[in-house]
């Protein structure tokens, strides 16, 4: 269930068509399924039944305090990476002892937010990392629980700015510096061990990378029981991948049970950091064609959302499906006039921004006149989260949508809101 489907030719959001809510809140909008985000995370509920297990949603992927507080309500915990996503997530009603923090640089007035806060674990990145924590613990008086993130030199197979495993990476340490590091925290009164984790990248196809990775979170955990520090959880972190293109989908029960089997009859909570997986699906972009134009054999759609608002393709040359709102032959009223003229071709999909890598989509064909509906699909994760205000663009709004319910869960900016934080300097 991915919560859009076609009924009379016209593409639904639930039960809502996709031009009415066009109508209702323009273009460039993001609409999310509340439905579909259920169903993604009972997937990893149910597959991971079997064993005491956590699954903290990664805010990164969509922040808005909405799917946080749905995402709280099915029982989610959350991985953050930033003091702000924190205040979200404290915003939405997120239980802080289901919070872990990861990131490589984390700031002083970050890690005092968290420990005020009282969340579950601080995933530590580097030694100076552990001596801040304890200096600011002791200030606080209370001990920080914390995790080392592992680099376990895997290469998850993705494209490499997603992939994070590896000995190149910026990210974890080492497995014996993390043992070191973990033996130093265990020793100090201002930190208490928790766990051990590690994140691969993101958009992994497949169990494998997880199943190695696990094998050295495994032997590490030992390694410490062996010197008295036992650990309440192991963390394998997130990039479970959903399918773009032709990718087959992840096959997460087979995951789960080769997990389990590798645990066996541990007793440690099995945390998992997913985020893509939980709401790419559940999100599409829906943008209407302004104007088609054709350089030479070249066939282009601009449209009204542009890479400011999903900087995937532009990024990492990303590939996200395109569906027309209304099906070839499809009567409604916003579209009779225009369909007439409508013309089939291979196009490229770009937006109005003055750069040729501003494109959404490549080489698609299509029967599209100016003034179409089209949807960029799978756009729920990693799209409104980075989109931005390159070339002075108000960002969209996101809108909710619940069975025959729309809920705006965020407005469009003005322009008045983009230029709100700026001023001339004063005497001129
Ligand atoms: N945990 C940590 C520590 C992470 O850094 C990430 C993602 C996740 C969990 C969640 O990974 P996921 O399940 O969403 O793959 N902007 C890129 C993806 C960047 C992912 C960064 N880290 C994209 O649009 O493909």
């Amino acid at each position: 269930m991915t919560g859009f489907q076609r009924q009379h030719g016209e593409l639904h959001a639930e039960s809502v068509p996709l031009s009415h809510v066009a109508a209702q809140y323009g273009t460039p909008a993001y609409v999310y399924s509340k439905a579909a985000i259920t169903a993604a995370y009972q997937r990893f509920a149910s597959a991971f039944a079997q064993r005491p297990h956590q699954i903290c949603y990664a805010v990164k992927a969509n922040s808005n305090i909405a799917l946080l507080s749905h995402l709280a309500g099915l029982g989610a915990g959350f991985d953050i990476v930033s003091g702000g996503e924190l205040q979200r997530v404290l915003k939405a009603g997120g239980d802080p002892q289901q919070v872990i923090f990861s990131g490589v640089g984390k700031e002083d007035w970050e890690l005092d937010m968290a420990l005020k806060a009282n969340i579950a674990c601080f995933n530590m990145e580097s030694a100076s990392e552990l001596a801040r924590i304890q200096r600011l613990a002791k200030a606080q008086g209370r001990p920080a629980p914390v995790a080392v993130r592992v680099n376990p030199d895997i290469d998850p197979g993705t494209h490499p700015y997603i992939a994070t495993g590896r000995s190149d990476n910026k990210f974890g340490m080492p497995p014996p510096e993390a043992r070191e590091l973990l033996a130093e925290a265990a020793a100090s009164p201002h930190t208490q061990v928790v766990g051990i984790g590690c994140h691969l990248g993101s958009q992994i196809l497949s169990a494998a990378p997880y199943l190695q990775a696990l094998e050295q979170l495994l032997a590490l955990a030992e390694d410490l029981a062996k010197s008295g520090i036992p650990l309440k959880h192991l963390d394998l972190g997130g990039g479970m991948a959903i399918p773009y293109q032709d990718e087959p989908p992840f096959d997460l029960p087979a995951l789960a049970s080769a997990v389990s089997q590798a645990l066996g009859a541990r007793s440690e909570t099995l945390i998992l950091e997913p985020g893509r997986a939980l709401v790419a699906e559940a999100g599409l972009l829906l943008t209407r064609v302004n104007t088609l134009k054709q350089n030479g054999s070249h066939h282009f759609a601009v449209v009204d959302a542009a890479m400011n608002d999903l900087l995937r393709p532009a990024l990492y040359q990303a590939w996200q499906p395109v569906q027309p709102v209304l099906a070839d032959g499809t009567k409604a009223k916003d579209k009779s006039k225009a369909k007439a003229k409508a013309k089939e071709a291979t196009y490229d999909l770009v937006g109005p921004i003055c750069e040729s890598g501003d494109f959404l989509a490549k080489a698609r064909r299509l029967r599209l006149a100016e003034g179409d509906l089209l949807a960029i699909m799978s756009a729920g994760a990693y799209g409104f989260a980075m989109s931005s205000n390159y070339n002075t663009r108000p960002r969209p709004p996101e809108i909710l949508v619940d069975g025959a319910a729309t809920h705006l869960i965020r407005r469009r900016e003005t322009l008045d809101d983009l230029l709100s934080l700026e001023a001339l300097p004063s005497g001129s």
